[in-house]
């Protein structure tokens, strides 16, 4: 089986590689614009992407939308975050988190899959605190300023630690079960 990965991203094709590596199950990188709906909840970003793309005619597919959801900032950036990422960045972040004590925060990513004309969409999350300042050089987007384990940031561990607790790592097993459930792997 092949599946399509729509991003314009290459990274996350290698990723999703080694995540289906062992069902047998082909990734191929497909670049295909899509409009992103303006919404607070990142499955009805997937959702509305997905309605989009079959109706193109493209179908076997997975879509997945991320980003980085701060308590006290109210679910900022949120659905923003790679707006919030090319202009404020890591920075800008931590300066709307000046004196705040409250630094509890979540990555959430939301993956949808369009597989022999089921639609699965699942949302993995990783629960973590957002640091005083930036540290690591690893990684990439909010991983300098963020840790899962109060310790290390995301920039200062191996990447295969990450993906153990990651919100992709979680999205992804969430997925490959929701697959088994439905006899679909
Ligand atoms: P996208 O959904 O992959 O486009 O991610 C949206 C934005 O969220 C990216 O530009 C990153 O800034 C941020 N982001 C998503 N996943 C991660 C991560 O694992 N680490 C750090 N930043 C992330």
């Amino acid at each position: 089986m092949k599946l399509k990965v729509i991003t314009s991203n290459p990274g996350k094709v290698a990723e999703y590689q080694r995540s289906f590596d062992h069902l047998g199950i082909e990734m191929e990188h497909y670049k295909l614009p899509y409009d992103e709906v303006q919404t607070s909840d990142l499955a009805e970003v997937v959702d509305k992407g997905m309605d989009e793309i079959i109706s193109k005619g493209v179908r076997n597919f997975i879509v997945d939308d991320s980003g980085l959801f701060v308590d006290a900032l109210k679910g900022f950036p949120g659905v923003w975050s790679a707006y919030a990422q090319k202009t404020i960045g890591n920075k800008g972040i931590l300066k709307l988190m000046e004196g705040i004590e409250d630094r509890g925060a979540e990555f959430r990513c939301c993956i949808g899959c369009d597989i022999e004309g089921q639609r699965i969409i699942v949302t993995g999350i990783c629960r973590g605190t957002i640091t005083e300042s930036e540290t690591g050089d690893g990684g990439f987007g909010f991983d300098p300023i963020f840790t899962h384990g109060g310790v290390r940031t995301f920039a200062e561990i191996p990447v295969d630690e990450k993906n153990n607790v990651s919100h992709r790592g979680n999205a992804v097993k969430l997925l490959i079960e929701e697959m088994k459930r439905r006899g679909l792997v």
